[in-house]
């Protein structure tokens, strides 16, 4: 069992990061394999809409987000992370998700006539826990989740929730100050909880 979180943050020490890894530490000390990503890390371009992906079966972009995509389809869970940027997801972060989103789809599907886009088989994030973290100074953490989550339930994924959202609360002026939100940490914790819970059931 593995889950992966993507900090879509450009500030790879800022909140969304700490919670992300916050997070996933607590489903490492139930005993579940993770993997932390720092999305600035890689070279991704947004998705061109060039559909090459619906014959390819995979994004042709040049760049590199099959590396990303490789991992988020290994993984059987995975963690969304995103500061609000004016109540939206980083364009980072958008950006593979569209390209994963589209070229997943294809990836266990055919389009050979208009009739197939009504015979989904899936995709390749079917069946997935995802869930997202957000962060923002005052406004904006639910939209940017709702984004999120638009997201995950169009791709098949499955959605553990928690005892609230899983927001951040950033403070003033670019703080990191992440690491004083307890109630966002104790958010995250049983969201591990419910990690942990529907790893088990969907394993076993
Ligand atoms: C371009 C930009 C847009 C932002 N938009 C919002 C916003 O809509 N609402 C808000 O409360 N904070 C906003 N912030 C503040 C960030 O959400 C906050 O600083 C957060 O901690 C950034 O996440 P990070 O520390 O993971 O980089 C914005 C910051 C930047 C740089």
């Amino acid at each position: 069992m593995k889950v992966i979180g993507l900090n879509g943050s450009p500030r790879k020490q800022g909140n969304t990061g700490y919670l992300v890894r916050y997070a996933l530490e607590q489903l490492e000390n139930k005993g579940i394999e993770t993997e932390y990503i720092d999305l600035i890390d890689y070279n991704l371009g947004q998705c061109t809409g060039c559909y090459k992906c619906v014959e390819a079966k995979k994004c042709v972009i040049q760049d590199d987000f099959l590396e990303i995509f490789d991992k988020m389809v290994e993984a059987d869970g995975i963690l969304l992370g995103s500061p609000s940027y004016h109540s939206s997801m980083t364009p980072m972060l958008k950006a593979v998700l569209d390209r994963a989103g589209f070229s997943g789809r294809w990836y266990v599907n055919d389009m050979k006539s208009k009739e197939d886009s009504y015979e989904w088989k899936g995709n390749a994030f079917s069946g997935k826990l995802v869930a997202p973290i957000t962060v923002a100074r005052r406004a904006g953490q639910n939209f940017t989740f709702a984004q999120i989550l638009l997201w995950a339930t169009a791709n098949d994924c499955i959605v553990p929730g928690s005892t609230y959202w899983n927001i951040g609360v950033a403070g003033k002026g670019g703080a990191m100050d992440a690491c004083d939100d307890a109630e966002g940490k104790s958010i995250l914790n049983h969201l591990a909880d419910n990690f942990e819970f529907l790893l088990k059931k969907i394993n076993q």
